[in-house]
């Protein structure tokens, strides 16, 4: 079978600054959460490893973009680190910040890679998380700030933004399941930090409208969609839909229909937990919406009604609603622990086909993590990582069929372009088209799916 992609496809892959960049306190860059984290709790970072070994893209930028050509991007995904760029997160502009971005722009565009500058990628400035960070509506401000300033210095070139990724994660990270900063259990402020990133987002989409640059400007989610043990068992059903409001609809009905889904707003009401809102900020999340969407596909959720007693804390959680059920028939990625479900993405693209206009997407991620992935190096010093390659084929196949019925899809980013630290996670997983060894030198050798995929962005298909 062969599997060939619309003309102009964006094939490429998606990191971000914090994760890539280091120097985290060099070139007047200030604090995020991450920074912060990590001088107060190393321990709960695999190997201790802090976001200052980052693999060092702010002084290697040219060699990785070389790599990143070698390995067929024509596009690729990054972040602006705010805390690079206003130290502070609302004060002066880092003029080496604004140097740093605005060579490595330049650098993509001539080796005809398009940049693609999300503003948000979990790294809130540790000066603005002292002042309740996404709790905030000063913190909301300050980022529509930080927004205009991005859109002014790097618009010009830029014509693809995003405001946020996964936001669901701080959400989810910092104030439910405590894997992000500030790590405490509180659904209240959970769902008061989802509204104000949805607000955020708006508000920056609008703020980019009125600049009139030109191009467009999205969000990036990710997507977990939720099946239920039985179909026909409607509190299996039910259970799969209030999983699908709590974690998928909460950020894409404000993102691509200006609202929020009715399920969860009745059930926050019924709790008390509607977040502190006016008439006016609704407003604007209902007249600016998103002009494209990135979706992040990783692993489905697989959910039955609740039958299990045990409470993940005293205080109100998303899961007294529903259980999580293993799917007797799951694919396992033998080396992560995350089920490998590759119709999971068509199910995404189709979902937005009919119940989200068709909007323009992409797979903003998609990606393989292996643990200890240094055990299949050849002689030659590079990691022969067929399981990767199928993976990929797996996936992009669920893709093709998406588009050929119909759905709007743009683009495939795979998660990630070179081995890259993952916040607690360090460099647990190995996600690159291109490995990083970390005795030497962080030396870069491109993996073979990297050759693979220069084949299948050349011919635009395999
Ligand atoms: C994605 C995030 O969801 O997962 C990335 O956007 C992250 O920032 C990636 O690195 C992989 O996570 P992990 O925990 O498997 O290293």
């Amino acid at each position: 079978m062969n599997y060939k992609f619309p003309a102009d496809f964006w094939w490429g892959s998606a990191i971000s600054g914090p994760q890539t960049e280091g120097t985290v306190d060099g070139d007047g860059k200030g604090k995020s959460i991450w920074d912060h984290w990590y001088e107060e709790s190393p321990e709960l970072f695999f190997d201790q490893v802090g976001p200052g070994e980052t693999s060092d893209v702010y002084n290697r930028y040219k060699e990785d973009i070389a790599l990143m050509k070698q390995t067929g991007h024509n596009s690729l995904r990054t972040s602006i680190q705010w805390s690079r760029l206003i130290p502070d997160g609302s004060g002066e502009v880092n003029p080496e910040a604004v140097a740093f971005y605005n060579a490595y722009i330049d650098e993509l565009i001539a080796n005809d890679i398009e940049p693609f500058l999300n503003l948000y990628h979990f790294d809130m400035p540790l000066a603005l998380q002292e002042k309740g960070g996404w709790e905030s509506k000063e913190v909301v401000e300050a980022y529509v700030a930080y927004a205009r300033k991005c859109f002014e210095l790097f618009g010009d070139r830029v014509n693809k933004w995003f405001t946020n990724n996964e936001p669901i994660v701080p959400v989810e990270g910092g104030y439910l399941y405590k894997f992000h900063y500030p790590s405490i259990v509180d659904m209240k402020k959970a769902v008061q930090v989802a509204y104000h990133e949805s607000l955020a987002s708006a508000k920056a989409i609008q703020a980019y409208h009125e600049m009139n640059l030109g191009g467009q400007i999205g969000i990036v989610l990710n997507l977990t969609p939720s099946y239920p043990r039985d179909e026909n068992d409607p509190e299996d059903v039910k259970a799969a839909k209030l999983a699908d409001a709590f974690f998928n609809r909460s950020f894409l009905d404000p993102a691509l229909r200006g609202e929020f889904p009715e399920d969860l707003v009745e059930l926050l009401k019924e709790l008390d937990y509607l977040p502190e809102y006016t008439a006016e900020e609704l407003e604007i999340i209902k007249n600016n919406t998103v002009d494209l969407l990135g979706i992040n596909y990783y692993q489905p959720r697989r959910i039955k009604k609740k039958e299990s007693t045990e409470r993940l804390s005293d205080k109100p959680m998303p899961d007294d609603y529903f259980d999580n059920y293993i799917w007797p028939e799951r694919k396992m990625n033998p080396y992560r622990g995350w089920e490998i479900y590759e119709k999971g993405i068509y199910d995404c693209l189709i979902n937005v086909r009919d119940n989200y206009g068709n909007i323009p997407c992409f797979i903003s991620e998609n990606g393989m993590g292996v643990e200890g992935e240094g055990r299949f190096i050849n002689a030659d010093g590079m990691i022969e990582d067929d399981y990767r390659i199928e993976f990929l084929k797996d996936h992009l196949s669920y893709v093709h069929k998406a588009i050929e019925e119909g759905c709007n899809v743009k683009g495939y980013h795979m998660w990630t372009c070179m081995d890259n630290w993952s916040w607690t996670n360090a460099y647990k997983n190995r996600y690159g088209f291109v490995s990083v060894d970390l005795d030497n030198n962080k030396k870069r050798t491109i993996k073979k799916s990297g050759h693979w995929f220069k084949e299948v962005a050349d011919n635009n298909g395999f």
